[in-house]
């Protein structure tokens, strides 16, 4: 892949200039001047109705980002990973987790290697093994059916599998899952409350499988379930193992028979759709996984074939450019109007700032301009009785995508109807605002007196123009909630492609991990270590109170 200097193209020269010409105008005065904005700005496919013309662009911005885009090389860029060019080049790895939701006749290649064969060899794998649980065709060591399935992994083994498993939850019929990440002992602890050792299954999912989290929990969750079954045949029944790492897995003590394998060309935090969503099918059902892969195939296909005015992923990415680098806000709220995507935030955290968190360019030099914002969120309508006082009349703007769905998924429908009006008038909120003669004239209705009028009136003031999108999918199912995943990956990757950074790779969680391995021998008494004053004093202060 080329190198690309944002600062030094010339659409962003015409986008630096547009972006001072469109400062003034607020986004409501846009719909005024323009009244086809709100088909000229949104773009359906499927289920999903893509709204982004609450958004501070016009058509001359939109113009110029596609030029953008063109200029940086995205379309080549996304041809050079579709057709597994090694775009991870720090790692010198392909990135093909399209693979994993292809048709079984599609043609992918790893160093001229068609890998679809081995993607459903596992696929295979994973539908008869789910199916066979399930089914209670593969009993428990009690002899009783699976009931519960336990995930142990961190990061994309954890945060992909529990959003999809906890969003699927209405879809389910299948076993309870839980998921532990966190070496806090704590998180094992209050899942291993809860669980029935003689009908669970427990799932060890590491790519590298040296993740310490992972071990630790792994390995106490071992001993915890040996000692309620006291037989090994019983652990081999219920330890499971997904991992690229099978000479790991091995020495671990799990049988490749009971080893779900997958691939380096499948990024740990793009990998729901391989074995490690095997808690997803075990859930939710052989056929809500198959649904989830083709949602994220169809987007797939949109990507590359649709043009750039009319690409989802492309106009969301382009979109976010324009809102980080020439508008300068440094954050991005994503609120699913859906209690079921409550974990979807903290999934795409992992997803998009561990690519895109990068100072350091294709080059190998520090790039000029800022690269990928904090991304945040919760659920709303919780959000709006938290943090969208700060959205609202805050110092900063924060650009918000809504997510939200047409059709209820609980019986309670009325309550939809609610959550839905909460979304949509939050959007309108943020982008309409409400000015000193909209307050003083209600407040005057509301017979407050001129003298408190005068005093409480500046409070009640919205400036408005706070842009944002809204996803709107006609239901919450796999298929949808496919689509989505595979749009904010690619929105990412494009977005990684115009900052010029490595999407795929993520040196700058190794120095923790490294550090952490210094200091707890020095925890342990084991050995002695040379820190920092600060660092030294909360070593200190932790063997003495320990
Ligand atoms: O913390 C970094 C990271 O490498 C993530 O990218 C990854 O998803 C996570 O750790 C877990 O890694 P593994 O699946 O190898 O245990």
């Amino acid at each position: 892949m080329n190198s690309f200097d944002l600062n030094s193209s010339t659409a962003a020269g015409q986008l630096s200039k547009l972006a001072a010409k469109l400062k003034p105008q607020s986004i409501r005065s846009m719909f005024q001047s323009d009244p086809d904005r709100v088909v000229r700005f949104s773009v359906e496919l499927g289920d999903l109705y893509f709204d982004n013309s609450k958004q501070h662009i016009d058509q001359e911005v939109l113009k110029s980002l596609i030029d953008l885009a063109k200029e940086a090389g995205v379309s080549e860029a996304l041809k050079a990973q579709f057709s597994g060019e090694k775009i991870n080049v720090t790692e010198n790895r392909s990135v093909l987790h399209m693979a994993l939701r292809a048709g079984r006749n599609e043609h992918f290649s790893v160093d001229g290697e068609n890998v679809m064969p081995q993607v459903y060899e596992v696929l295979d794998q994973m539908e008869t093994f789910t199916k066979k649980v399930l089914s209670g065709e593969l009993k428990s060591f009690s002899g009783m059916q699976f009931t519960d399935v336990v995930n142990i992994g961190i990061g994309g083994s954890d945060l992909g599998p529990a959003m999809v498993a906890k969003a699927l939850e209405s879809h389910a019929g299948g076993l309870k899952a839980h998921f532990v990440s966190n070496v806090d002992g704590a998180d094992l602890a209050s899942v291993l409350k809860v669980v029935p050792a003689a009908t669970t299954l427990f799932i060890i999912v590491s790519k590298t499988f040296t993740t310490q989290e992972t071990l630790a929990n792994a390995l106490a969750a071992r001993a915890w379930f040996k000692g309620k079954a006291n037989d090994d045949e019983a652990v081999s029944k219920h330890f499971i193992a997904v991992s690229t790492n099978s000479k790991a897995v091995a020495e671990f003590g799990i049988a490749p028979t009971q080893t779900f394998g997958f691939w380096e060309w499948v990024g740990g935090r793009y990998s729901l759709w391989s074995a490690v969503g095997l808690s997803i099918a075990l859930s939710s059902g052989w056929q809500n996984f198959r649904a989830l892969l083709d949602g994220a195939k169809a987007m797939d296909v949109h990507v590359q074939v649709a043009p750039f005015d009319e690409n989802i992923p492309v106009l969301s990415a382009l979109t976010g450019i324009w809102n980080r680098n020439f508008l300068n806000y440094s954050s991005v709220g994503v609120i699913p109007y859906s209690q079921e995507l409550s974990r979807f935030s903290a999934y795409l955290q992992q997803a998009d700032m561990e690519s895109n968190g990068k100072y350091v360019g294709r080059d190998g030099k520090k790039v000029s301009h800022s690269t990928g914002p904090v991304i945040w969120g919760e659920p709303g309508t919780n959000g709006q009785h938290a943090f969208f006082q700060l959205l609202h009349q805050g110092t900063d703007v924060i650009p918000v995508d809504f997510i939200g769905f047409v059709k209820p998924t609980s019986q309670f429908t009325d309550h939809h109807t609610k959550l839905m009006a909460n979304c949509f008038a939050q959007a309108e909120a943020l982008m309409n605002g409400k000015s000193r003669a909209e307050v003083d004239q209600q407040l005057e209705k509301n017979g407050i007196s001129d003298e408190n009028r005068i005093k409480i009136a500046p409070f009640k003031v919205f400036e408005g123009n706070r842009p944002s999108s809204m996803l709107l999918f006609k239901e919450l199912n796999a298929f949808n909630l496919g689509m989505l995943i595979a749009l904010y990956e690619h929105k990412i990757f494009v977005q990684g492609v115009i900052w010029n950074v490595f999407s795929y790779d993520q040196w700058g969680v190794e120095l923790g991990k490294e550090l952490a391995s210094r200091i707890l021998p020095v925890l342990e008494q084991k050995t002695k270590g040379q820190f920092d004053d600060s660092t030294q004093a909360l070593i200190d202060r932790f063997l003495e109170l320990n």
